[in-house]
Order: C-alpha cells, then sequence, then structure tokens
C-alpha cells in the first residue's frame, strides 16, 4: 500500500460524511483543504479552509492548485428536483473533475451512492460492473457521476474511484442497515485504499462493512483496492425483527423509493395521469 498523498481538497466536508473522512485523513497527508459552501475552521496550519461552491468551476481550480488528491462528497444526498441534481451533483462534479485536470491533480475519488443500483430487487447480488437500475432521480445524478469520472479517466489519463457509499451511520439503525450499513471505520478505510491503490484507472466499488446480510459485491474493492472492510450489521441484528417486510422482497433502496418517492420532486406531477409501478416489483 502506498502512502496518503501529501496535500488532499475535501470537498462537502462540513456535512455529516465529511467530519469521518477529515479524521481519518489528518495526521497522514501533510495538508488538508477543506471546502465546502458552509463555514468551515481549520485547525490548525496542517489545515485550509476554503468556502466556495462547487458550481464555480475559477474557485475550484484555485482551491486545487498544488493538490495530490480531490475527496469529492459536495453535493445533494437525498432525492431532490431534478435541476438542482443536475447543477449540484452533476455539474458539480463536472467542475470537481475539470478543476482537477487544470490543477494538474493526480487522483480523483468521487462519492457516488448504492442508489445507482437501488432498484435490483433486494435478492440479487449486485456486481459493480452491473449495468447501473437508479431507484430515483437522485441515483441517476449519481450515474452521471460515475460517467464524468469514467471519462476523465479514458480522456484525460485522471486516476478516477468512485466509491458507491452504503448506509452511514454510527450505527444500524433500522431493518434494511443489516445490508447497508457503512461503518464510520469502514468508511475511512474504503477513503484511504481509494487514494492509495495502485494502478488506478478507474475504478467503481461498493463502500459497505461487511455485513453477512449485503447485496453487493466486493470483489473490486478487495482486487482494485486492496480494502476489505471490517464491521458487519450482524453484530446488531437482534435489535430488529427477523420477519421484517423488508425481507420479502421489493427494491435494494428499500420502502422510501420508487414513485412515491420520486413523484413529489417531479415538476407538476400532478398533472401527469397515472402512476408508474416501481422497477423492482
Ligand atoms: N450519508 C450517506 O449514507 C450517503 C450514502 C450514499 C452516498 N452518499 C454521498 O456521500 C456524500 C456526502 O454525503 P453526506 O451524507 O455527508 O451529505 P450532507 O448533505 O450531509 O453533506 C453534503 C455537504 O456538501 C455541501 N454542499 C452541498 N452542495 C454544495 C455546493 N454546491 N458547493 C459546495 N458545497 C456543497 C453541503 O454544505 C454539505 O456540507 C454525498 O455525495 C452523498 O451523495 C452519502
Amino acid at each position: 500500500m502506498e502512502d496518503i498523498p501529501g496535500r488532499i481538497v475535501i470537498t462537502g466536508v462540513a456535512g455529516r460524511i465529511g467530519p469521518t473522512v477529515r479524521a481519518g485523513l489528518s495526521g497522514d497527508a501533510q495538508h488538508l483543504v477543506l471546502l465546502d459552501r458552509a463555514p468551515v475552521e481549520a485547525q490548525d496550519d496542517t489545515e485550509t479552509a476554503v468556502e466556495a461552491d462547487i458550481t464555480d468551476l475559477p474557485a475550484l481550480v484555485e482551491a486545487f492548485e498544488g493538490a495530490d488528491a480531490v475527496v469529492h462528497l459536495a453535493g445533494i444526498a437525498d432525492e431532490a428536483p431534478f435541476a438542482d441534481l443536475l447543477d449540484a451533483n452533476v455539474r458539480g462534479t463536472y467542475n470537481v473533475l475539470e478543476a482537477a485536470r487544470r490543477a494538474g491533480v493526480g487522483r480523483v475519488v468521487l462519492f457516488s451512492s448504492n442508489r445507482v443500483t437501488g432498484a435490483y430487487p433486494i435478492h440479487h447480488h449486485v456486481f459493480a460492473d452491473e449495468p447501473p437500475r437508479p431507484d430515483g432521480l437522485y441515483g441517476v445524478s449519481k450515474v452521471a457521476v460515475e460517467a464524468l469520472g469514467q471519462m476523465y479517466a479514458d480522456t484525460f489519463g485522471l486516476e478516477v474511484v468512485a466509491l458507491r457509499i452504503g448506509s452511514f451511520e454510527e450505527e444500524p439503525d433500522e431493518t434494511r442497515h443489516l445490508a447497508t450499513w457503512l461503518s464510520p471505520r469502514d468508511c475511512v478505510g474504503f477513503v484511504r485504499a481509494a487514494l492509495t491503490a495502485p494502478g488506478v484507472t478507474f475504478t467503481v466499488a461498493y463502500a459497505v462493512s461487511g455485513n453477512a446480510r449485503r447485496f453487493w459485491d466486493l470483489t473490486a474493492a478487495a482486487n482494485e483496492l486492496g480494502y476489505r472492510p471490517v464491521d458487519d450489521a450482524a453484530a446488531f441484528a437482534s435489535r430488529f425483527a427477523d420477519d421484517d417486510p423488508f425481507w420479502h422482497g421489493g427494491p435494494q433502496g428499500g420502502p422510501s423509493t420508487g414513485a412515491e418517492a420520486v413523484l413529489p420532486f417531479v415538476e407538476d406531477a400532478a398533472e401527469v395521469e397515472g402512476t408508474p409501478a416501481t422497477a423492482a416489483d
């Protein structure tokens, strides 16, 4: 395993996952650039805080100057109006990759999502190279995030790792998390592996703890990134009912996906007749 790169930019560092990534790299990276549109404070002279919006390409080019790697978390992390997802997740990721190219950054780690394949049924074991099957507009935006990463790797030789993040929580707090939980410790493990794995061109890997009931394959993470998760949500299984309807079938994205989850964000949806069926029925 190679060393953690010297200067790393973390976008979206003020959100739910950002502080864990920051703490997980602090001490090993020589310098962290903490970028968010929300205010963040540098704790000492090993950190620089940058208040910037990822829709602002020149600001990103300036912030990325001299960086060895970027870990890109910023964006909208859930279902939202499509225009907003296009702006924050698709245009924002384009800007991050383009700024990385212009600033000569070697590697970019993209925070994708399990929602890219959330419409596969729970009994289907999904490999990272299977066709996308997003469970909503947010998942569609992350398909575009991954496609942008692939294009920047193929066209410009940027090293890109897209991590399909599971359910990031301190501990599992709903039945679905027995399959989808990503512990903070494994989250850091995946990010560190994505930053240091040798020979990367473009890699997509699920970032999920080693949950016995998971439905995502971890071969790409093991082979291409060299990381095997250490936690397993099964340790918390006694908190949840064995016969929860979630295990009877339905989409991997869970009950909060499908038409009822998407339509509230579709403009003028009330004027459209009929309701589409859930993909994984
Ligand atoms: N939380 C999860 O379980 C989970 C699961 C799958 C994927 N992800 C992905 O991981 C990443 C981080 O998730 P999170 O839960 O920490 O999200 P979050 O919403 O808590 O944090 C997102 C951060 O991005 C910043 N941000 C948003 N738009 C921005 C913009 N235009 N310019 C600059 N900064 C902006 C916000 O200020 C915030 O600090 C996201 O890309 C999300 O899609 C998260």
